[in-house]
């Protein structure tokens, strides 16, 4: 047990207030080291309940800035770690600067309390002012509107933005009658059991009630059937995805589209023909799917954490996907020190086909890791915290392509695509590369002659 007189507990006011409006169960902590910091999570893990970690005071005494820095960042880091959505407030004290300030808001800070006890008023005021203004130039004040399609993958990237706890509303919207409404109460009614604030409404084909939303995640349309491959759908999915993104950009023009139905690549070019905004405002989930598949066999292989996995995997959302061994790690090592070649290729086979592996399986598309991955990757723009994923995004010259919608490393952020990274490719990548973009070309073409733009 955990004896926490030795960590220093501090109940500030402030905090405790919160925790009466019922925000939050309990408790600010002060710490003095990592250790004490790593105990003090572990305990809040055993008493399941929510804790603030208050980055303050006593750390003050052995710390300067920079050292404090490093803790705040380390509480967040091994918070998330543990897969837990913790409030870190920075709590200012005697000679907080804005720089810190600022860098508590970058590295992901839900808030940021001031302490008016330590500064001078008027530089307390000052200084409030100036990170509130901040964040929200940023729009990290966690007062995002999201909309969601919602089918099994729609809900359940709901659900995993919901219990994420990063934005304000979250609307679901299907052709379906009540099937939105339905799946957004029963996500609301898990809201006290999970405890998260975002609200979840669900409408059906109702596009005002998602108005203004600040990210849509587009995954209606049909899902695979065993037997069919993905492109086999663009009969079906381009219309569907064409009216959709036309009624969401009307309600929402300033909306970020994260495209989710298949054929991906081809439907993110048709959301983004609709749309008619920037590209770096309409990119599809695939990448960040394909490689936790790619991440997850690794793991089972080597019996190691999927969290130690890094890698990338680029080109189209299909069979000519291309998983890149040359940039896969275990923790900084590289893969092929620790699997046979033998047994390497026969894991990037099975992540080509990981979709139709599980078609077959269920009678229909996954559901909980596309959810899953479409959900990082709003909590990336949302949090505007500049994660490096594989992204389905149009090319416009880099890695020698133009005009087609292709998986690369992008960065992701507030404006949705703030750059796409091109890494050096040796022959057999660039080959593997170019074929995926002739298959994703040749749907391309399919799509151009609906005629339907
Ligand atoms: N990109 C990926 O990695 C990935 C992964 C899994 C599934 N998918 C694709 O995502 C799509 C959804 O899959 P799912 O399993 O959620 O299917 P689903 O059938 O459960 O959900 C699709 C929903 O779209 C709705 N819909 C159909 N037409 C509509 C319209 N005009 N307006 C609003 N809603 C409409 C349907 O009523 C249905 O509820 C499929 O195309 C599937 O192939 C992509």
């Amino acid at each position: 047990m955990i004896n926490y007189k030795d960590l220093g507990l501090v109940n500030r006011r402030e905090i405790f207030k919160q925790a009466m409006a019922g925000k939050y169960a309990i408790a600010a902590f002060n710490f003095n080291n990592m250790e004490q910091l790593q105990a003090i999570i572990a305990a809040s893990v055993e008493c399941k309940s929510p804790v603030i970690l208050q980055v303050s005071g006593g750390a003050r005494k052995y710390a300067n800035q920079t050292l404090l820095r490093y803790m705040a960042q380390g509480a967040v880091e091994y918070a998330k770690e543990l897969g837990l959505n913790i409030p870190v407030v920075l709590h200012l004290d005697h000679g907080d600067t804005f720089e810190l300030c600022k860098s508590c808001i970058d590295m992901g800070f839900s808030s940021v309390m001031i302490d008016g006890s330590h500064h001078a008023y008027e530089d307390n005021i000052a200084l409030t002012k100036q990170v509130v203004a901040y964040a929200h130039n940023l729009d990290v004040s966690v007062e995002g509107e999201l909309g969601v399609l919602a089918g099994n993958v729609g809900a359940t990237c709901a659900q995993y933005i919901a219990e994420k706890d990063i934005v304000n509303e979250l609307v679901l919207l299907d052709i379906k009658e009540g099937v939105s409404e339905g799946k957004s109460l029963d996500l609301w009614q898990t809201a006290p059991v999970v405890f998260y604030d975002t609200r979840i409404k669900g409408v059906t084909n109702d596009y005002a009630a998602t108005a203004d939303s600040d990210v849509v995640v587009i995954t209606s349309g049909l899902p695979r059937k065993p037997g069919m491959s993905r492109d086999d759908l663009i009969s079906t999915n381009a219309g569907i995805v064409k009216a959709v993104t036309e009624n969401i950009i009307k309600h929402s023009p300033k909306a970020i589209l994260i495209i989710v139905s298949n054929p991906l690549d081809v439907m993110c070019y048709c959301a983004y023909l609709t749309a008619k905004v920037d590209s770096s405002r309409v990119f599809g989930m695939a990448g960040v799917l394909d490689t936790a598949r790619y991440k997850s066999f690794l793991a089972e292989e080597l019996n190691v954490s999927p969290k130690d996995i890094q890698a990338l995997l680029m080109g189209g959302h299909g069979d000519t996907m291309v998983p890149l061994p040359r940039y896969t790690t275990i923790a900084g090592i590289p893969v092929t020190e620790l699997v046979s070649k033998e047994k390497l290729d026969a894991i990037i086979e099975r992540t080509k086909v990981g979709g139709g592996e599980l078609v077959k399986l269920m009678g229909t598309s996954a559901w909980y890791a596309p959810g899953a991955s479409a959900a990082q990757m709003v909590e990336a723009i949302i949090r505007n915290s500049k994660r490096v994923f594989p992204v389905c995004t149009m090319l416009n010259g880099e890695y020698g392509f133009k005009n087609i919608y292709l998986g690369v490393p992008v960065v992701l952020g507030k404006n949705g695509i703030e750059r796409v990274i091109e890494v050096q490719l040796n022959k057999e990548e660039r080959t593997l590369l170019d074929d995926s973009a002739k298959n994703v070309k040749s749907v391309m073409e399919v799509l151009d002659n609906m005629h339907i733009f």
